[in-house]
């Protein structure tokens, strides 16, 4: 199966009331643990890919490795999504090498770090929003700024400054056209997101779900999405790591923002503990050890089954033969003609 429209993808899943993961890859192997997971669990996908990720790869290489997932796997729905993109170009380098996705993140400046003014976020995001639609590309856009820093990219601080404002959101949404909108509710990237379980003091889940109240037919990404679980953070302090005590998003929290309009799920962290845990535990208890297939492949399986397990917990499994990929450019002429809108309802301020 080609490369499907993340439009598509995220469309299907409004409609079947679920979320899809999108799972962050710098390499074969992770790759291949997702395709692993979506085999096992019949899911649709999104694969993504940061700024980070495309230098330390070799765009080409990343690239070919999802096409060879996506001809292995013909029965796997798979958006290939450029994660914070930071400027025009990030973006049209991405629709160039053949993503079918884009996000483009204009709560930040340029330098990926300096949060930037609605104004120039709504001014860069639409560009890039004519620019991919044109090509039957889907674009992400994002308002209010998260929290952490990943891959060299973000605000850092702990998510909580720059929340979003449900009016902009929508205000966003309108001027922007885009198809799916990132929101801060204080989730942050990386490991360390909250001291605690977080309760509504930390993860504004009213936050969210007033948005979607007032947006409800847009489709809602939560970043910063990974649980780590303690049992991944265990695996990795048990054979010598030193990770801090911390505590990321509940599953359950999630769920209830699946329930109102999130349709696409960050996570990148958690799928880093296990396949840190995997490779600590075969040198930790295999000094005589030295094939690199000795540990990746551990580390991939360890990998697989953490995606899998998000897969079933986030509803996607089941849902990768319930639709026929539309041709991107079939998808293009559906921006151009109207019957793929890019007007958000607006329900109520
Ligand atoms: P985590 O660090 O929580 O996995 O978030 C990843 C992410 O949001 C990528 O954009």
């Amino acid at each position: 199966m080609p490369l499907v429209s993340m439009r598509q993808l995220l469309d299907e899943a409004a409609k079947g009331g679920y979320g899809v993961g999108a799972f962050n890859v710098n390499d074969m192997e992770q790759i291949q643990a997702i395709m692993m997971a979506a085999k096992e669990t019949k899911s649709p996908v999104i694969v993504q890919a940061s700024r980070g990720a495309r230098k330390f790869a070799e765009d080409l290489y990343l690239f070919r490795l999802i096409q060879a997932a996506a001809e292995l796997n013909p029965e796997i729905p798979i958006a290939m999504h450029q994660d914070h993109g930071n400027s025009f170009e990030t973006c049209a380098s991405a629709i160039e090498l053949g993503y079918t996705s884009v996000m483009m993140d204009g709560s930040l400046k340029e330098d990926g770090k300096t949060p930037a003014t609605f104004e120039e976020n709504v001014e860069i995001t639409r560009r890039v929003v004519d620019y991919a639609h044109e090509r039957g590309v889907t674009v992400e856009g994002e308002i209010g700024v998260l929290g952490g820093v990943e891959d060299g990219h973000g605000a850092g601080g702990s998510g909580l400054e720059h929340i979003t404002d449900p009016d902009q959101a929508v205000e966003f949404a309108e001027r922007t056209g885009v198809d799916a909108l990132a929101i801060a509710i204080g989730t942050s990237h990386g490991a360390y997101k909250f001291t605690k379980k977080p309760d509504g003091s930390v993860l504004k889940m009213d936050v969210l779900i007033k948005i979607h109240k007032m947006l409800p037919n847009t489709h809602l990404v939560m970043h910063g999405s990974s649980s780590v679980p303690k049992e991944l953070q265990d695996i990795i302090n048990q054979y010598g790591g030193r990770l801090k005590p911390t505590w990321g998003v509940p599953v359950e929290e999630i769920q209830l923002g699946i329930r109102n309009g999130v349709r696409k799920i960050n996570v990148d962290t958690d799928n880093r503990l296990a396949i840190t845990g995997a490779i600590r535990k075969v040198f930790a208890e295999s000094p005589d050890k030295f094939d690199p297939r000795d540990y990746l492949k551990p580390a991939r399986e360890a990998m697989a089954k953490v995606v899998a397990e998000r897969m079933k917990q986030f509803g996607q499994a089941g849902h990768a033969g319930d639709y026929q990929p539309i041709p991107i450019e079939a998808i293009a002429r559906g921006y151009k003609d109207g019957t793929l809108s890019t007007k958000p309802q607006v329900a109520s301020r």
